[in-house]
């Protein structure tokens, strides 16, 4: 069953959906060469308690160890930040953050490229990016998922990249991973019809070379099989009456708000 959120939940969802993107606001200016990614994590983490009085869901979930996920390159999700892991000019890294406040999920990642990147990191990260824009697009009552699915899918490979099947996005609320899933491939008019009140993500990974992933022995880290680049962005969403509502909408977004 997907739970269809009241007006005082959709007040909560907006309140931590904004600081979901200030979180990520805030953390581009020291995302640079030299940084390690732990370093990001430990300031995202004392951002989320001391500044925004909120909670990093991933620390502890499942096991997580860390409250932001930091993927450099070939990492698909899920990268464990570490001190040892230091980003350089012309890496990419997606930074997935997740806050918890008054009980409720705000999930949503960008893929910086650190300094300057290559001309292949370039198109895929604006390339994933528009994906991501795309699927929001097709959200209003009456659509269904894989509306959404079918319009990423369909511009990521005709720019000859690749969408992993194994992770989606997901409804969220109460509940950081709920039902439905979202997946990132599909057909038009298939899948669950959408209905005002969901909320959900939409977080599409596309890949430079083959859609194949695998788990690193860390249990968390996915990586492309093939090694190729990776890029991710992620939103969360609401169905409103007419279109859609980005709650975790930034400055830098190239959709309005609300559309
Ligand atoms: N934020 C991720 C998502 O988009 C989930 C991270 S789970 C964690 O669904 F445990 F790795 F943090
Ligand atoms: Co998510
Ligand atoms: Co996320």
């Amino acid at each position: 069953m997907v739970n269809i959120k009241t007006a005082f939940e959709i007040e909560k969802m907006r309140t931590v959906g904004r600081l979901a993107a200030e979180q990520l606001e805030m953390i581009a200016d020291f995302v640079r060469p030299g940084v390690s990614t732990g370093e990001l994590d430990r300031i995202c983490h004392r951002y989320t308690i001391d500044h925004q009085a909120a909670t990093p869901a991933p620390l502890n979930y499942r096991g997580f160890p860390k409250s932001i996920c930091t993927s450099v390159n070939h990492v698909v999700c899920h990268g464990i930040p570490s001190d040892e892991k230091i980003l350089k000019d012309g890496d990419i890294v997606n930074i997935d953050v997740t806050l918890i406040k008054d009980g409720f999920h705000g999930d949503t990642s960008k893929t910086f490229i650190v300094g300057k990147g290559s001309v292949r990191a370039d198109r895929l990260v604006e390339t994933s990016r528009h994906c991501l824009n795309l699927g929001i697009a097709e959200v209003r009552p009456g659509a269904t998922l894989g509306d959404i699915g079918h319009a990423i899918q369909r511009y990521a490979e005709k720019q000859r990249f690749s969408v992993v099947r194994e992770y989606c996005g997901h409804g969220i609320g109460r509940v950081f991973h709920d039902e439905p899933q979202v997946l990132h491939y599909g057909r038009p008019g298939t899948g669950l019809t959408l209905t005002p009140g969901m909320t959900f993500t939409i977080e599409p990974m596309i890949n430079a070379g083959k859609a194949s992933v695998k788990l690193l022995p860390d249990q968390w880290t996915v990586v492309t099989k093939d090694h190729q680049l990776t890029a991710q962005w992620e939103h969360t969403i609401l169905v409103t009456d007419t279109g859609y509502e980005i709650l975790t909408h930034r400055s830098d977004d190239e959709l309005p708000r609300v559309g």
